[in-house]
């Protein structure tokens, strides 16, 4: 399936200066260090593709939710790590907009980078400004707008659609492989095609569940949202904390299965069948499993049990595509994590299977997993709800808003006539 916008290896800009949108919204550690840099890491390719073509590059990100300017959210260590992994230097520069930017860009030679400060210092960025958005594109004096930031395109920000009005704006290679690699899954995948959905709230996902009945051969359902499943068809889960007011949502989604699954509606969306349950959520504690109807009601669930693991397991056997949303149990703690690392033990070592793990907290999981840098699996995403989005089948405002191919299709068509 072809992407359906222009990408940077569609437009001509050898030696020109790029305005590139990256999501270098990385997970700070508690010293400001940088704990996590796989939304860096991703960016390469497309910073590499247009550095080999010689241009200079200008680098806009946001980074966390500041109000107003933060240093403790200032990109600069963002930069730095940034220069290490390329090796190579990389300018900062300390404002996003105005002379300041201006010249430093200026100065700057071909086949460099210059990382500008946290778009969301300024409020006009999440308010979509255009004002905003013509001053980012004057300072930086780019010639093209690239979008590569997956992780943000579902946000409809200055930096994602109003600055396209002002710049002939395409897509990078990671926003086009995210995009490509997540629509070809859900809209033709290799079959059977299984979708594992967990995480700690129905409410998040109730678009991506409805889309993975449509779609999907079977669903597994762990983590804590099969907490209120399992609650909804009026099984104990203890003082596991359910989502009551989901169960409407809930008869609605059995609904949709039950028509395309008839009776077997159990057996397309599969729950666990026994769960891992603690006192409270807490290292120190042990991890006990009992069957359905033996949580105590002073339990926990924080895992599925050993017994549904093995189901999952045999489950996912014949699947050839398989899209990993949140984790199984409550995986910040070893005891918990282990339905989750045998699924990523069962994907990675699944060879003939497409295996792609959604953003946000399945990522991180997957990453610390994986010691193989998350080369295990066909693709891991950078994005979190960009990802959700995407995968419920919603239009995308930093996706939507790039060239269209077709439009240069029809111009190279019309130009040979
Ligand atoms: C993310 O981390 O999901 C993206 O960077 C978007 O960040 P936001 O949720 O703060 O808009």
């Amino acid at each position: 399936m072809s992407f359906f916008k222009l990408t940077i290896r569609d437009v001509p800009l050898d030696h020109q200066t790029v305005l590139v949108r990256v999501d270098y919204n990385v997970p700070l550690a508690s010293d400001g260090s940088i704990s996590d840099d796989f939304r860096i890491k991703a960016s390469l390719p497309t910073l590499n593709y247009l550095l080999e073509r010689g241009c200079k590059l200008v680098l806009i990100s946001h980074l966390g939710r500041p109000e107003g300017k933060d240093k403790k959210l200032s990109l600069e260590p963002v930069a730095l790590r940034l220069a290490q992994l390329l090796k190579r230097d990389v300018r900062f520069v300390s404002e996003t907009i105005g002379d300041k930017v201006y010249q430093a860009v200026k100065r700057a030679p071909g086949s460099s980078i210059t990382v500008l400060e946290n778009l969301r210092f300024y409020a006009e960025e999440e308010a979509d400004d255009q004002e905003f958005a013509k001053k980012i594109a004057k300072a930086s004096g780019a010639r093209y707008f690239v979008q590569d930031g997956f992780g943000v395109v579902h946000r409809a920000h200055a930096s994602t659609h109003a600055i396209t009005f002002f710049l002939p704006s395409v897509a990078g290679l990671l926003l086009e492989r995210e995009y490509s690699t997540i629509t070809s899954a859900m809209e033709s995948p290799k079959r059977p095609f299984m979708a594992v959905i967990g995480g700690a709230k129905v409410s998040d996902k109730i678009p991506v569940i409805e889309r993975f009945i449509d779609k999907a051969d079977k669903l597994i359902i762990g983590g804590a949202i099969a907490n209120t499943f399992l609650a909804y068809k009026g099984i104990n889960v203890g003082a596991s904390k359910i989502e009551t007011d989901q169960y409407p949502v809930i008869d609605r989604i059995y609904d949709m299965a039950r028509q395309k699954a008839g009776d077997k509606v159990d057996e397309f969306i599969i729950l666990p069948t026994d769960l891992a349950v603690a006192k409270q959520a807490s290292a120190d504690v042990e991890r006990r499993v009992v069957d359905l109807g033996s949580v105590e009601s002073d339990d926990l669930a924080l895992d599925i049990g050993d017994k549904s693991i093995e189901k999952m397991i045999t489950e996912l056997k014949p699947a050839r595509t398989v899209i990993w949303n949140g984790t199984l149990g409550y995986a910040e703690l070893p005891a918990f994590a282990h339905g989750s690392a045998r699924l990523a033990l069962a994907l990675a070592t699944q060879t003939e299977t497409m295996s792609i793990i959604g953003g946000g907290d399945t990522a991180d999981f997957a990453l610390k997993w994986d010691s193989n840098s998350g080369a295990s699996f066909s693709h891991i995403s950078t994005g979190g709800g960009a990802g959700l989005e995407l995968m419920a089948g919603d239009k995308l405002p930093g996706v939507e808003s790039l060239l269209d191919a077709r439009k240069q299709i029809e111009y190279t068509n019309s130009k040979h006539k």
